[in-house]
Parts: structure tokens; sequence; C-alpha cells
């Protein structure tokens, strides 16, 4: 048997939205990134909801709004994929890591307290896994000291916190529909917010800095020369993806149930196990269940564990390799010894197959192999 670590779910309905797009003569940002925006907007509560071609580019235009100086410092997670991390450098900002909690793997609190200085100006949480990050603590302290907070939610799309949706607790929240996430568009991403202030700007920084989007200027029957009101970037979502985007967002409470399903498995699974220490949410959270990470605290080495489920056709993965241990990033002066939690945990960790099309007999197999190896 041969299980990836990941499978999407797409059907005719997929097929089909694509095909109209396709066959509708307009296959660039228009009424069905609108749409997408709309439905979007709906299911996170918010009024503001700007799709765009990742989730990179959704954290890029959130900290474009802080218009950032080489002084200011951002704070995030080591513990994160690294375009949380690329986006402040490409601002030319300083990045600075906090641990993480050594339970949750989110960021954790007090490390963010001990990491602030006057010249913090964000910070940004990564709700790993799809568990929502502490927030009460973090928005108590960031609004304090008036730091802006920005959400990386790109694995936590149907997670809230407290009841409230993430992705609505600091200025904006960033979502990614990259090809392994809880709904794909293959590549794609959505900024959310609750204060709508900004929402022109990331508009026209998303799309070469026009006036008006495309889909705006071919309504009008009358020809007006387009202006240009700041430098902008390429960065809008297509309405191919949206189409695509649109008939995920519709399943998306069926994904999270099988989710929920599987997850659960794993979890009695692990009960019987004391030294695999499956990440838990919060309990005052709803988790998006987008990964199943698992700290070993077994004798064996995790590599020895990786090497068994691969040898045995399951995929597994890594979230994440610490930020500071990539190449260009050793030169950039962390110390290790600045994030004990993270170091403890970072030869420990190991992620387990869990989407929706996973199936009965793929998920037993991954429960037998895994029983085999201890
Ligand atoms: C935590 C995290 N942040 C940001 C991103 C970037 O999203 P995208 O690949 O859509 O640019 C990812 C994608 O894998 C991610 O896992």
């Amino acid at each position: 048997m041969k299980i990836p670590f990941h499978r999407y779910s797409f059907d005719k309905h997929e097929y089909k939205a694509v095909q109209r797009v396709l066959q509708s003569g307009w296959i660039t940002t228009g009424k069905e990134c609108t749409a997408f925006e709309k439905e979007f907007a709906e299911y996170k509560s918010v009024n503001t909801a700007v799709a765009v071609n990742s989730g990179t580019a959704a954290l890029f235009l959130l900290l474009a709004t802080l218009n950032l100086q080489p002084d200011d410092e951002v704070i995030t997670t080591p513990l994160t994929f690294v375009a949380t991390a690329n986006v402040v450098l490409h601002h030319r900002a300083k990045l600075v890591f906090a641990d993480i909690n050594p339970e949750t793997l989110n960021i954790d609190i007090e490390s963010i307290k001990a990491k602030t200085t006057p010249r913090t100006k964000a910070i940004i949480v990564v709700h790993l896994a799809g568990h929502p990050c502490d927030m009460k603590p973090i928005m108590e302290w960031a609004n304090a000291h008036q730091i802006a907070v920005i959400e990386d939610c790109a694995h936590a799309i149907e997670a809230s916190y407290e009841n409230q949706p993430v992705g609505t607790f600091g200025l904006g929240g960033a979502f990614s529909f990259y090809a392994n996430k809880n709904i794909t568009t293959g590549e794609g991403g959505m900024i959310i917010s609750t204060n709508n202030s900004y929402e022109n700007f990331w508009r026209n920084l998303k799309n070469h800095g026009f006036d008006l989007d495309p889909i705006k200027r071919q309504e009008k029957n009358t020809f007006k020369q387009y202006d240009i009101l700041l430098p902008g970037y390429k960065l809008n979502m297509n309405d191919i993806t949206a189409a695509l985007g649109r008939i995920q967002l519709s399943k998306i409470h069926l994904f999270l149930q099988k989710r929920q399903q599987i997850a659960k498995q794993y979890l009695e699974f692990f009960a019987k196990f004391p030294y695999l220490k499956p990440i838990l949410p919060l309990p005052n959270s709803h988790s998006a269940w987008h990964l199943m990470i698992v700290k070993n605290q077994s004798t064996l080495p995790r590599e020895k564990i990786i090497h068994n489920l691969v040898k045995n056709g399951i995929q597994p993965s890594i979230h994440f390799k610490p930020i500071y241990e990539f190449s260009f990033y050793k030169n950039l002066g962390f110390n290790q010894k600045d994030y004990p939690n993270c170091e403890i945990i970072k030869n420990q960790i190991f992620t387990l197959p869990l989407f929706p099309d996973l199936q009965h007999e793929e998920l037993n197999f991954i429960l037998k192999i895994l029983s085999t190896i201890f």
C-alpha cells in the first residue's frame, strides 16, 4: 500500500467549475474572485476578504500595511514554514524569533514578552497544525504595547479560539490554499480583516497599484485609462483558482468532520503509547486539524520511525525544522540556546498523514505499522 502525506479531494463539481470559467471568456481576476471573497468573508464573519495568489502573498501584504523601517522588529516563531520569516526579510525589518510552548508547539507568550523591545512593531503568530495560539494573553500584551498582530492561518482555516474565528484578532489573517491545505486551489491565498480601512491598499498593492480592478474596468461601458496609485506587486488571484476555491469552501464542513474523525482515531491509538505524544489544541479552542504532529519520547530515534514508515509506503513529514537551522538563516546570527523548548522537540516531532480522503484501510494500515514499530 502507498499512502501519500496528502491527497486532495476534487470531484465533478470542481471540474465543472473550472470548465465554466474556461468557457466564460474571462479567466483572470473577475467575478469568481469577487464571489469567493464574499463567501470566504461570510464564512469567517468578517467584512474584508482579499483574494491573492498565495498565503505568502497574504502575509506580505499584511506586513506592508505597517510600512516597516530597517530598525523595526517583527517577532515570530521559528517552528513554522519559512514563508512566515521570509516576508519579514522582504520588508527589510529585523526578524526576531520567540521560543515555542513545548506542549502546543505554538509561540510562547513569556518568550514574546522577553523578546519585545521599543522597536517591536509586529508579532506574527502561526496557528501550527490548525491549533490556535493562546490569543488572549498575546492580544493583551500586543495591545498594551501597541504592537500589530498578524495571524498566519495557513493551517487553520476552520479554527477558532474562545469561539472567535482565527484571523480576526489583530490586523488581519493570512490564509493559504496551497495544494496540501484544508481547502485547496493548488496555489492561492486570502487576507481577512475585521477592519476595512486597509482593504483598498491591499487591493492596489496586489495588482500593480491599479486604481480599478480589471473586472471593474471591463464592466464600465466607456473607455477609461487606468491610473497607478503606487508601485504595486503582482499577487492577484485569478478566476480559475477562485472557482475551485468556491467549491472547496462549500465542502469545508464535511472536510472538517472527516479530519476530526481521523484525528479522533489517531488520538485513541496514541493513548496506548504514553511515549508518543500527539500535539493537542487548547481546551478553549477548536482546531482545524490540519496536521497530526506527534512528539516521539520513546527510546527509538525519530529517524528510525520515519525510515520504517517510508519503507512501508507511508509518507510522513516534519513540521518543521526550526528556521534558524536552514543555511541562509544560520548566517543571520540566531543562537539556538535562545530557543530551549524548540531545541528539545526539534528532533522528536514527526507528522502523519491526515486528510479527508484518507481511507479506513489506509488509517488502519498506518496504525498497524506504528504498532509494529513500537
Ligand atoms: C505556516 C505557513 N505559513 C505560510 C505558508 C505559505 O502559504 P503559501 O504556500 O500559500 O504561500 C504556508 C504554506 O505551506 C505555511 O504552512
